[in-house]
């Protein structure tokens, strides 16, 4: 979609923001010599995200995905297995159950916070049924007290994909610590980016000497170069870690930003009918990583023309997340299923609006008047 509006005044969904801490941790670290995974960064960074989501454990990794994979293998999931999933979600949370030979079974989601719906998760339970992952989707946790319940009673792994959720809490207790295990992705649109990188949290032991041996190849303990089993090469650099910890320094700032962003967009469209804004749940802080609209029947235009009118005004957003158990790399491994009407609904109707950190007052209030005006208010 070509945009009428100087490229000086486009509004785009996000952009990195790197502080000047950050810009000096990468700069130390590349003057110390340290570059490669070993070293004293990456295991500082490990110990300093861990502890912010209340984990003991953190093995950082080269993405998002890798962590998933990780968290998945560590945690025993193996050819045969089902892993329950949103099927509202990136295919990313999918790709790495499918990376274990495990057969992913999507589920609907919740239509206010857009999470796995416990109820249908509980239906979709079988004799091979070995974990349920949590997708702690734009910035809003799961129901993290439904789901436990659930996976006591069946003896289920509790995985989180925290990869949106950083500084996020369930209860008051942080995302990423709430399951048996959890993965971040620290890509650049993330709150703590490290450019592409992950982690792997966790205050399991044995799921965190498993994660960290497979993640570095599983060289035999005491024996490097010998290897019993098949390892990845999953490592993050240390100038990744540097950034991430030069950023995690100033995560508070970085989270009251995201919430001060949601506000204003619930201040200026809340009285639009027909538009469904961001929710939080009782109990759940919720960090709007992403401030994630519904275009409803009462609004005067669809989603795509919603998206198409924003964009003529240099105003960039982003549709939703296609309903995983109907993209082709899927199918053609698992057959047709039916499609999950909540996820159908949201995927058709849905989009995020810009919500960088980088954002101004005046953008914000652009981005309020463009869609008041396509309101016909
Ligand atoms: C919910 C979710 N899970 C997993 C990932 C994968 O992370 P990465 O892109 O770092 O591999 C992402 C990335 O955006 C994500 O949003």
């Amino acid at each position: 979609m070509t945009s009428k509006v100087d490229a000086s005044e486009r509004i785009p969904v996000n952009q990195p923001v790197v502080s000047e801490a950050a810009k000096q941790r990468v700069m130390q670290t590349l003057a110390s010599g340290w570059l490669s995974g070993a070293g004293p960064v990456v295991a500082e960074f490990e110990q300093a995200f861990a502890a912010c989501v209340g984990a003991t454990h953190g093995v950082a990794t080269g993405s998002g995905t890798t962590a998933l994979h990780l968290a998945l293998c560590a945690a025993g999931i193996a050819a045969g297995d089902e892993v329950i999933v949103p099927d509202f979600t990136i295919f990313a949370t999918l790709a790495a159950v499918m990376y274990c030979g495990a057969r992913p079974v999507c589920v609907d989601v919740d239509p206010r916070t857009f999470t796995i719906d416990p109820a249908a998760a509980r239906a979709a339970i079988s004799a091979r049924t070995r974990a349920i992952i949590a997708v702690h989707i734009y910035g809003h946790s799961a129901d993290m007290n439904a789901l436990r319940e659930l996976a006591t009673d069946h003896q289920l792994i509790l995985i989180e994909d925290a990869a949106q959720a950083h500084g996020a809490r369930y209860r008051g207790r942080p995302c990423g610590g709430l399951g048996d295990v959890a993965a971040f992705s620290f890509y650049g649109n993330k709150l703590i980016s490290t450019g592409e990188g992950g982690m792997v949290t966790t205050s399991n032991p044995q799921i965190a000497a498993r994660a960290r041996s497979l993640g570095d190849m599983a060289h035999r303990p005491g024996q490097r170069f010998c290897h019993d089993q098949l390892g990845y090469s999953y490592r993050m650099s240390s100038l990744q870690a540097a950034l991430g910890l030069g950023q995690l320094s100033g995560i508070e700032a970085l989270i009251a930003r995201k919430r001060w962003i949601a506000e204003r967009y619930k201040r200026g469209l809340g009285s639009i009918p027909g538009l469904r804004l961001p929710h939080a749940q009782p109990g759940v802080f919720n960090v709007y990583w992403m401030v994630a609209i519904v275009v409803e029947d009462g609004f005067p235009l669809d989603r795509d023309q919603l998206r198409d009118a924003l964009a003529r005004d240099g105003i960039e957003t982003r549709d939703f997340f296609q309903p995983c158990s109907q993209q082709p790399a899927y199918r053609e491994r698992f057959g047709d299923c039916a499609e999950s009407p909540v996820t159908a609904d949201i995927a058709r109707r849905g989009l995020y609006l810009p919500s960088g950190l980088a954002l101004t007052a005046a953008q914000l209030d652009r981005v309020c008047a463009a869609i008041e005006r396509l309101a016909g208010r």
